[in-house]
């Protein structure tokens, strides 16, 4: 037994990478395995904050093998920018590995993203423009550039000659200035392939090595289980899957080895962009909890939208990606405000329902049903590392009521809460890697 996953089960934002890098100190390899660089992961480690997008957080961990499974899509730019920024500060991304079927943001998926965005008047999903939907839908279509293209200058050519010519008309149709020149983009992606060539390899291979050696090995998921493309708040949700099932297809790696996996959520709820969010709160609360939270974007910068934690938001990710365990971050944050509710179960046509509907007109027409919790106010270092030392019994009792009530509901345990930005202000309840 030695693969843990950590997926996010809201909107994405839970506070992954802080826990990702907490986790990775027994592990061999932290793994990607979806999404681009619309994920944003800040990690804090003693006064340096690092904010990623696209390497694994893993990176921050010396020693640890970095990769970047073939279901992440990449854009090679922000990669490079990534890799150079932590070799400024004086970390070394050598360990880093990117599978050779990953495929790659081109610079016409950035357009595309914007323009229809643009055309959706009143609907736009309020995407990070970083050509996420663009991109995963070339990839479907068998249009789309991987990274192993990159080292042939010919095969190149003749893929980009057909496709730049594709998304002229494409570009057209949209009204826009197409500006694009295949020689250019090719000039330029042969530039990337050239600089992180040392780093592409068959990731699965890798894997598998790891594997029959029995190796730790790390999937941090990116986003959260609301966001996912097939069960999440449609249309308004990332173009990839973000649950369970797509650790497997997103790097290669055979499912019945995934052994535990870790959700986590935030001890509130918060989501950016557009879309249906049954326990958001009243704009001037909202902004409240985002300024106490420090909620803001690390891809966009904007505001997040906040609200009381839901759960039947994380029983539905549990049911869809066999979750075995929670961890609760921000609790800190939690704890600055009075009076806290959680919602238990909706009404629907004035029945109850744990079960999250698919239709967003049905999901419109949800009440949640909430539950009041008293305040734990903030709490000091000394406070935190008792509670560290001794576990459960040294938290104050209304955190327990109100862990007591989402383990009742939700009927599995947490194992970990999150008590600050820092990676030492987080308590583990339980053994988080299995043995
Ligand atoms: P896209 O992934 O850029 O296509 O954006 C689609 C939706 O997912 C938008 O509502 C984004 O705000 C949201 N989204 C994408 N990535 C993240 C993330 O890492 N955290 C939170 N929301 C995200």
């Amino acid at each position: 037994m030695s693969t843990l996953a950590i997926l996010g089960t809201q909107w994405g934002d839970e506070g992954k990478g802080k826990l990702v890098d907490f986790l990775a100190e027994p592990a061999k390899a932290v793994v990607r395995f979806q999404g681009g660089d619309n994920a944003g992961h800040t990690v804090k480690i003693g006064s340096e904050e690092f904010k990623l997008h696209l390497l694994p957080s893993g990176i921050l961990r010396k020693g640890k093998l970095a990769i970047i499974g073939n279901g992440v899509i990449i854009n090679p730019k922000v990669l490079i920018n990534e890799i150079d920024g932590l070799a400024k500060r004086g970390i070394d991304c050598s360990s880093l590995r990117i599978s050779d079927r990953a495929n790659l943001i081109m610079p016409y998926h950035v357009m595309l993203d914007g323009a229809e965005e643009r055309l959706k008047a009143g609907k736009q999903v309020g995407t990070t423009g970083r050509g996420i939907g663009p991109c995963y839908s070339d990839k479907v279509a068998r249009i789309g550039i991987r990274m192993c293209d990159l080292i042939d200058e010919k095969v190149l050519k003749e893929k980009l000659s057909f496709i730049v010519d594709l998304k002229k008309r494409m570009l057209r149709a949209y009204d826009m200035d197409e500006g694009l020149d295949c020689d250019s983009i090719v000039r330029e992606y042969l530039e990337y392939g050239n600089r992180l060539r040392e780093y592409v390899t068959d990731t699965a291979v890798l894997l598998e090595k790891l594997l029959k050696k029995d190796s730790k090995i790390l999937f941090e998921g990116a986003q959260g289980a609301l966001l996912d493309v097939d069960f999440g708040t449609y249309p308004y949700v990332t173009s990839s899957n973000t649950i369970g099932g797509n650790i497997a297809t997103g790097s290669g790696f055979p499912p019945k080895q995934i052994d535990r996996i870790l959700g986590i959520a935030k001890g509130y709820t918060t989501r950016v962009g557009a879309g249906p969010f049954p326990t958001e709160l009243p704009e001037s609360e909202s902004m409240e909890l985002a300024k106490a939270g420090g909620e803001f974007g690390t891809t966009t910068g904007r505001m997040r939208r906040c609200g009381w934690l839901d759960l039947v938001v994380v029983s539905h990710s549990i049911r869809l990606s066999g979750i075995d365990t929670l961890a609760l971050t921000k609790m800190d944050v939690l704890g600055k405000i009075d009076k806290i509710k959680i919602c238990d179960h909706y009404i629907l046509d004035g029945k109850k329902t744990s079960a999250f509907p698919a239709s967003l007109e049905q999901l419109s027409k949800c009440e949640p049903v909430y539950k009041s919790f008293g305040s734990w106010g903030e709490l000091s270092d000394s406070e935190i590392e008792k509670m560290k030392k001794r576990g459960r019994a040294a938290l104050p009792v209304e955190i327990k009521k109100y862990l007591e009530h989402i383990e009742k509901i939700l009927r599995i345990p947490v194992s970990a809460i999150g008590l600050g930005k820092e990676r030492d202000r987080t308590v583990i309840l339980r053994n988080i890697w299995p043995k």
